[in-house]
């Protein structure tokens, strides 16, 4: 095929059109960040709509930068629901920040490859350095170590991987797993990828306040082992999805002791809350953990994607993931340099680390701290707010900044209750004004507020209990 001779080949723009388009770019997410307030919460088109707005053949010829710019803004901005939205409940809300934003850029425009000390040196001491500080907060002695990936669901199955190479050095059909019925899906995703079978996974039930049972913990372990299989793995909650539960952790440890099992802290979620004193004293000890996981991008108000593994001995990780391919010889390490393609599952990894590094120096972990304890209080105001209101129930009350609740008539059965609690969220939902999840606890549907976002004022929190009141008395009725 014979291509005109104008063609841009080279995928060059020239500087103005550069200067331009960043511009644009910088624009658009600026004013997302100051009116963030003024928008939906929630922006979702119908598929028709995305069809006929977005169907083309892939272009043969290039577009006008202004067009393909106007289009983004017009169809793809404009139907984009808003995790970091001040009244964004649901989930595990993403109030991330500029900065982090702009790290992510710089990473993209640089394309750093944060995967060798030759290719990236000062990224991978980046890297280095917020592991360090990470490792610190969960409170890790210096041999620690870590790496940056996706997000818990990543760190979770490279955590599990860790614990299977150093506990058992092979994949054995008898070893098993053990953890709680609120364990975040991810671990059971992991399980399955990383080859266990379904018999080789311990769904332990939890207590009144969702924390794992460990009577029947032990009693399943004592079980297992009798059947000749081999226990060697916990992953515990330090802050559950659901309600923000924390399992007993000591007392865990000290079971995993007793067993030579490996503790598994699964503190994606709640283990930013290490940086508030509310949140310390709740959590406890976290470094009794062989290995923990903590996410940035949940409430250390990071971009999506920002995941994180720490181990307590940073020697584990080269142990389980180290491999050597003939054509990266030009890369070995020298002392001290750290290669994180060596440490992980990514070869060619972008860096992540850059984010959060950047966001504690402009803010100072002070700010990150207030941020966090805010959240705290948020949900506490949440719960005291609902607790003066009738008919209101507290199914959890509030923990790392989550509380769970529902309306309660006495005149409604159980499947009325989770149908017209389901219906208060929908039609919050559809109002577009905040977004309140629902979850499934003890079997009934509740609803479920995550306050994390530290530019949530408190009056759309009063906002949001009013609305969230009006709906279920008119439903209700
Ligand atoms: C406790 C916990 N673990 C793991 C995950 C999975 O994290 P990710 O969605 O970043 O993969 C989540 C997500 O909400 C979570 O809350």
């Amino acid at each position: 095929m014979e291509y005109p001779v104008n063609l841009n080949t080279n995928l060059t723009l020239t500087s103005t059109e550069m200067n331009w388009l960043g511009q644009e770019i910088i624009s658009l997410i600026t004013e997302h960040f100051n009116k963030l307030n003024d928008k939906t919460v929630l922006n979702i088109a119908s598929v028709d709509e995305l069809r006929e707005a977005l169907a083309t053949d892939m272009p043969n010829e290039g577009r006008e930068l202004s067009d393909v710019v106007d289009q983004i803004r017009k169809i793809l901005l404009r139907n984009l629901s808003h995790g970091d939205h001040p009244r964004f409940f649901a989930f595990v809300p993403g109030p991330s920040n500029f900065v982090g934003a702009m790290a992510d850029a710089l990473v993209a425009g640089f394309n750093v490859c944060a995967s060798n000390w030759l290719e990236a040196s000062s990224f991978a001491e980046i890297e280095r350095i917020t592991i360090d500080w990470l490792a610190e907060t969960m409170g890790y002695p210096k041999s620690a170590g870590g790496h940056f990936v996706s997000g818990g669901s990543l760190a979770n199955l490279s955590a599990i991987a860790v614990a299977r190479e150093i506990k058992l050095g092979n994949p054995d059909p008898a070893a098993t797993v053990y953890y709680s019925d609120q364990t975040h899906i991810s671990v059971e995703r992991g399980l399955r990828v990383l080859g266990f079978a379904p018999e080789q996974m311990r769904r332990i039930t939890t207590d009144m306040s969702f924390r794992i049972n460990s009577t029947e913990l032990i009693d399943t372990i004592n079980a297992d082992r009798r059947r000749g299989s081999r226990p060697f793995c916990l992953i515990a909650n330090a802050g559950t999805t659901n309600t923000g539960a924390v399992d007993p952790i000591t007392e865990l440890f000290e079971i995993c002791s007793a067993n030579d099992m490996w503790l598994h802290l699964d503190a994606a979620y709640g283990g930013a809350a290490m940086l508030a004193q509310s949140g310390k004293k709740l959590l406890g000890d976290l470094s009794v953990a062989h290995s923990i996981t903590i996410d940035p991008h949940k409430w250390l108000f990071q971009p999506i994607e920002c995941g994180c593994l720490l181990v307590r001995d940073r020697s584990w990780l080269r142990t389980a993931f180290d491999t050597s391919p003939e054509y990266l010889g030009d890369v070995d390490e020298k002392i001290g340099e750290i290669n994180y393609y060596q440490q992980g599952i990514q070869l060619t990894r972008q860096s992540r680390a850059l984010k959060l590094w950047m966001s504690l120096q402009v803010f100072g972990v002070d700010a990150f701290c207030g941020a966090i304890e805010q959240g705290i209080k948020n949900a506490k105001y949440i719960e005291k707010k609902l607790s003066a209101l009738e008919s209101w129930q507290i199914i959890s009350p509030a923990t790392l900044g989550i509380v769970t609740f529902r309306y309660y008539l006495s005149t409604k059965n159980e499947e009325e209750l989770d149908r017209l609690n389901q219906k208060v969220a929908d039609d919050l939902a559809e109002s577009k004004i905040a977004f309140v999840g629902t979850t499934l606890l003890n079997g009934s549907r509740v609803l479920r507020m995550c306050t994390i976002n530290p530019r949530t004022p408190i009056h759309d929190l009063d906002e949001t209990i009013v609305l969230l009141d009006n709906l279920a008395k008119n439903i209700f009725t």
